[in-house]
C-alpha cells in the first residue's frame, strides 16, 4: 500500500486525478471502475477539468441502491451522470452501473461479473470508505472473497447517508455491490479519503488486522493499492510521519 498524505483534499484529489489522467493517457480503452458519494465529487470535477479524451474508456460502477427509481436525484445512475458522464466525451454503451432494478437480482450480478470479466477485467478502482470500513457497499463481515450481489446496508451506513435522503429511514436497505474478490481483481486500487471522521477508518484499514470486520483491511493484500488522503483523514495513523517521508523522497521515475 502506498499512503499519500496531502495537507488539503484538494491536494490529495490531485495526485489522484493526475494518475487517472495517466492510466487514460497511455492506454485510451482502459476499464475503470467508480465509486459515488460525497469522496470523489471533488476528483471527478479536477477530472473534468483536464478535458481528457474518454472516448474508448469503459467504466464500471461499484454498486447501486435497490429499489430506487434510475431518476430519483440520489440514485447512484442519476449521481454518476450529473458529476461526471455528462461533462466527458465517453460513449454510454460503455458505462456500467448495477441496475438496482433488475427483476433477477442474482442473474445481474452474474451478468455483471461477466461483463467485467469481457471487458478484459477492471485497471483501476476508485474506492471511498466508508466510515466502518466498508469499501464498495461490503460492510463488516462481508465474506473477502464475495462477488457482486445483494447485500444489506448496516445501521450505520444508514445513519452515514441520512444526509443525502433527509431521514435515516429513506434510505434504502439493500444495494447491489461489487464484491471483494472483484474488487480485489482490479489491478490497481485508488482509496480516498477526507476528513478526520474518515481517520479512524484508514487507520484500521492501514495499519490494523486484515479482518472482515473491517473490510477495506483487505487492501493490504492487494499489490498495487494507493491511498490518497488529506491530513485530517491521516490523522490516526502511527505511521503517518514515515508515509510523509516516503512520499517526499520518492525517486524522481516514481513521482506522480
Ligand atoms: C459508493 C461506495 C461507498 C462510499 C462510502 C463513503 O459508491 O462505494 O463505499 O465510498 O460509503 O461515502 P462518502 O464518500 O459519501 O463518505
Amino acid at each position: 500500500m502506498e499512503i499519500i498524505i496531502q495537507p488539503t483534499q484538494q491536494a490529495a484529489t490531485d495526485v489522484a486525478a493526475r494518475l487517472i489522467a495517466r492510466l487514460l493517457i497511455a492506454k485510451p480503452h482502459a476499464v475503470i471502475g467508480l465509486a459515488t458519494g460525497s469522496t470523489p465529487l471533488s476528483l471527478y470535477q479536477s477530472l473534468i477539468s483536464m478535458n481528457l479524451d474518454w472516448s474508448q474508456a469503459t467504466t464500471f460502477n461499484l454498486d447501486e441502491y435497490i429499489g430506487l427509481p434510475r431518476e430519483h436525484p440520489q440514485s447512484y445512475h442519476s449521481f454518476m451522470w450529473e458529476n461526471l458522464f455528462k461533462h466527458i466525451n465517453i460513449r454510454k454503451e460503455n458505462i456500467h452501473l448495477p441496475d438496482g432494478n433488475a427483476t433477477d437480482i442474482p442473474q445481474f450480478c452474474e451478468d455483471y461479473e461477466n461483463h467485467i470479466l469481457a471487458a478484459g477485467g477492471i485497471d483501476l478502482q476508485v474506492l471511498g470508505i466508508g466510515t466502518d470500513g466498508h469499501i464498495g457497499f461490503n460492510e463488516p463481515t462481508s465474506s473477502l472473497a464475495s462477488r457482486t450481489r445483494i447485500k444489506t446496508l448496516t445501521k450505520q451506513t444508514c445513519i452515514d447517508n441520512a444526509r443525502f435522503f433527509g431521514s435515516e429511514e429513506a434510505v434504502p436497505k439493500h444495494v447491489i455491490t461489487m464484491g471483494i474478490g472483484t474488487i480485489m481483481e482490479a489491478r490497481q486500487n485508488l482509496l480516498l479519503a477526507f476528513g478526520s471522521h474518515k481517520a479512524r477508518a484508514i487507520a484500521e484499514a492501514v495499519e490494523g488486522p486484515i479482518t472482515s470486520i473491517h473490510p477495506a483491511s483487505i487492501l493490504q493484500m492487494h499489490p498495487a493499492v494507493k491511498v490518497c488522503l488529506d491530513d485530517a483523514a491521516a490523522g490516526q495513523l502511527q505511521r503517518a510521519d514515515y508515509f510523509r517521508w516516503v512520499y517526499e523522497n520518492k525517486p524522481q521515475w516514481q513521482m506522480i
